[in-house]
């Protein structure tokens, strides 16, 4: 069984794991806090912190394992799509580690590995093919999975990710960046159906996520004319709401893809699978429609190096192996 060290890097958070075979032996995550004043991430910053945090974190990850570096067997780095700079650190220094220790290294790519975290234990791993919907930061999409090194974009978003819109819906609404988890804890306290907001109609699926951005601006600007106190007063309904309308979005088009493809065999994945209404609208399908369900524990849906370790495993496995001369890409294809 292959020990694997794997770092993430695509961001602002610095993640360092290992893993041995499917099992977590260490998910070491340093958060960056410098980003909230500013309302979003801000590269050269995220840069410099990483290049601050990959040493301890490291450290800690190899000494949560209990593992030392000859121990390690394989070396996974996230290649893109992320920040330039951010990944530029994680991946440098992952290959130069591989390097001194005499290791083989594997890039892998961040969407892949949110979707391959399915795979790390103890949850049992979904049977093949299944679907999963990958909803991030920066990605939105309907994948099928075929094999761990066969995965085909069946839909995706055409303007805003749907971490995207939660974190652009919060501002308007007044809170921190992000403003994903924080419309999640408030919507837990609100009535969904207290306000209807845009849904936007695109073909097949694909999906959209700006018109319901202009229908809540729309709708905010209007009440707080006739009532300044408007967003304080109703601020659980309101949140509530916003979340109610992105999780229809997905969910019709889940449920669409399931119709078109007639596999039942459903996950999610990705930062937004952190949220407990997507989380339980999931789970209701299993009893109202027969899916089998995969819905990832919580310390997997955000961004993690464990999830990297898995997806680096699978695909060393199948056969693929990075170079020293392999560069991070922004803008990796899925
Ligand atoms: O996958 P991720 O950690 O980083 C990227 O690869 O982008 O996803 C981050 C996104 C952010 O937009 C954040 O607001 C959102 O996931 N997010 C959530 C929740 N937790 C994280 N959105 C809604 N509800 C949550 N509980
Ligand atoms: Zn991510």
């Amino acid at each position: 069984m292959l020990t694997v060290l794997a770092f993430e890097s695509s961001c602002d958070d610095t993640g360092v794991a290992v893993i041995r075979g499917t099992e977590v032996l260490s998910n070491v995550i340093a958060n960056q806090d410098v980003h909230a004043q500013y309302g979003g991430v801000v590269p050269e910053m995220a840069s410099r912190a990483h290049m601050q945090h990959i040493i301890p974190t490291l450290d800690a990850a190899l000494g949560k394992a209990g593992v030392g570096a000859s121990d390690i067997d394989l070396v996974a780095y996230t290649q893109g799509p992320g920040l330039n700079g951010s990944l530029l650190v994680g991946a440098t220094f992952a290959k130069t580690w591989a390097w001194q220790h005499q290791v083989p290294s594997v890039p892998v790519h961040h969407m892949h590995a949110h979707i391959l975290a399915h795979f790390l234990s103890p949850e049992p791993s979904p049977q093949l093919p299944f679907l999963c919907l990958t909803v991030s930061g920066g990605h939105t999409q309907i994948v099928l999975v075929n094999a761990p090194d066969d995965l085909q974009v069946l839909g995706s978003t055409r303007d805003d990710a749907a971490g995207e819109a939660f974190d652009k819906l919060a501002k308007l609404m007044g809170l921190p960046y992000p403003g994903g988890p924080l419309i999640d804890r408030l919507a837990a306290q609100g009535n969904g159906q207290a306000f209807r907001f845009a849904r936007p109609k695109v073909d097949g699926l694909d999906m959209s996520f700006s018109g319901l951005k202009t229908s809540v601006l729309q709708f905010l600007t209007k009440q707080m004319k006739s009532d300044p106190d408007f967003l304080s007063t109703h601020q659980v309904d309101v949140a509530a709401s916003v979340q109610s309308a992105i999780l229809d979005i997905l969910m019709d088009k889940l449920s669409l893809a399931v119709e078109q493809t007639g596999i039942r065999e459903v996950a999610i994945a990705g930062g937004v699978s952190a949220n407990r209404g997507l989380r339980a609208a999931l789970a209701a399908r299993e009893q109202e429609d027969g899916w089998i369900t995969h819905i990832p524990p919580m310390s997997h849906c955000t961004d993690n190096a464990a999830m990297i370790a898995m997806a680096g495993l699978l695909k060393f496995e199948a056969g693929e192996r990075g170079s020293l001369d392999m560069a991070p890409d922004p803008r990796l294809p899925f």
